[in-house]
């Protein structure tokens, strides 16, 4: 019995130091000075990828309390210095360890920010996006198929002017990104056949056309009488003027709310 409180010190002792919510971040010690400096370099290094007020654009919403790739400061520290990899995320080789955590501080105080206010009724946006169509170009959490990017998780990664932006102007919003040279339009013909769609594959002697329908059409380029690429052009209609704005502001509201945090 002498030494039950000998080993629950023992526990204690072992315990304390390793709870994360106890532990010391590295970023607790900023000042307000220091945090000023993160904006200044959030701007240089971060904003063209995630936006001036961090809320998203080619990168990721970063104005959310959670990040899938940063749960903690630590991490968010490596996701500055070393990317992630197979991601548009690149490693910020100039920022010192010094920068590299007045940024990350700064990062965190967007998490902090109210989250963007909805323009209107995502239960409505929700039905609007069935009936208008979405789901023949887009997949969201297994429902729908073809051309588009997936949409599960858009809230994640886009704010709200960059998706009535999508939504109004896509050909406009898809060439802020760089990530959307995959999304490249092209129009070929041969003597009896003659496709739009998204370039799926190219190499010196062959091309390969996916339709707005989802189906891969495979040409040899000797014999295409035409080979356009569409630079800036978005398969996706504009809904701008086919949209009540009530609708079009219920339809972002249901994109921001997919969202893997709730
Ligand atoms: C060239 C564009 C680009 C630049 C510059 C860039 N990022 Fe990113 N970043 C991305 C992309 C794209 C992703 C999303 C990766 C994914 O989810 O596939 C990302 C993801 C992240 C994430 C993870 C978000 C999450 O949901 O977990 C953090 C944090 C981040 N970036 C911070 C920064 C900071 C801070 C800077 C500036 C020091 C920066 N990024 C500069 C493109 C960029
Ligand atoms: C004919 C196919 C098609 C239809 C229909 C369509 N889209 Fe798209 N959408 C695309 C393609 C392709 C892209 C990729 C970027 C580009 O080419 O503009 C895209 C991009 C997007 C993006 C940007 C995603 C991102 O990560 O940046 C959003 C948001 C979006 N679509 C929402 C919608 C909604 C909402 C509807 C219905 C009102 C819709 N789309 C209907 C083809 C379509």
């Amino acid at each position: 019995m002498k030494n039950v409180p000998i080993s629950a010190l023992v526990i204690i002792f072992l315990v304390f130091p390793a709870d994360p919510l106890l532990a010391q971040s590295p970023l607790d010690e900023l000042s307000d000075g220091d945090l000023a400096d993160g904006e200044r370099l959030f701007r240089v290094h971060c904003a063209r990828c995630h936006g001036i007020d961090g809320a998203g654009g080619e990168g990721s919403n970063l104005a959310r309390p959670r990040l899938r790739f940063a749960p903690d400061d630590e991490a968010l520290i490596d996701v500055i210095g070393d990317g992630i990899p197979g991601t548009g995320m690149p490693a910020i080789w100039t920022l010192d360890d010094e920068q590299t955590a007045r940024v990350a501080g700064y990062v965190r105080t967007l998490g902090r920010l109210e989250a963007e206010e909805m323009p209107g009724d995502p239960g409505r946006g929700a039905s609007l996006y069935q009936a208008t169509g979405c789901p023949a170009c887009h997949i969201i959490a297994g429902h729908g198929t073809g051309i588009g990017p997936e949409l599960t998780e858009v809230g994640d990664r886009r704010g709200l002017a960059y998706l009535r932006s999508s939504l109004v102007e896509p050909a406009a919003a898809q060439s802020q990104t760089m990530g959307y040279q995959d999304y490249l339009t092209v129009r070929v013909s041969t003597k009896d056949d003659s496709v739009e769609g998204l370039r799926v594959n190219e190499d010196a002697f062959s091309i390969q056309v996916r339709d707005v329908a989802g189906t891969v059409h495979s040409f040899r380029k000797k014999d295409l009488l035409k080979f356009e690429k569409i630079f800036a052009h978005s398969l996706m209609p504009e809904y701008g003027g086919a949209l009540p704005e009530r609708d079009m502001n219920d339809l972002v509201s249901y994109l921001m709310s997919l969202r893997s945090e709730k």
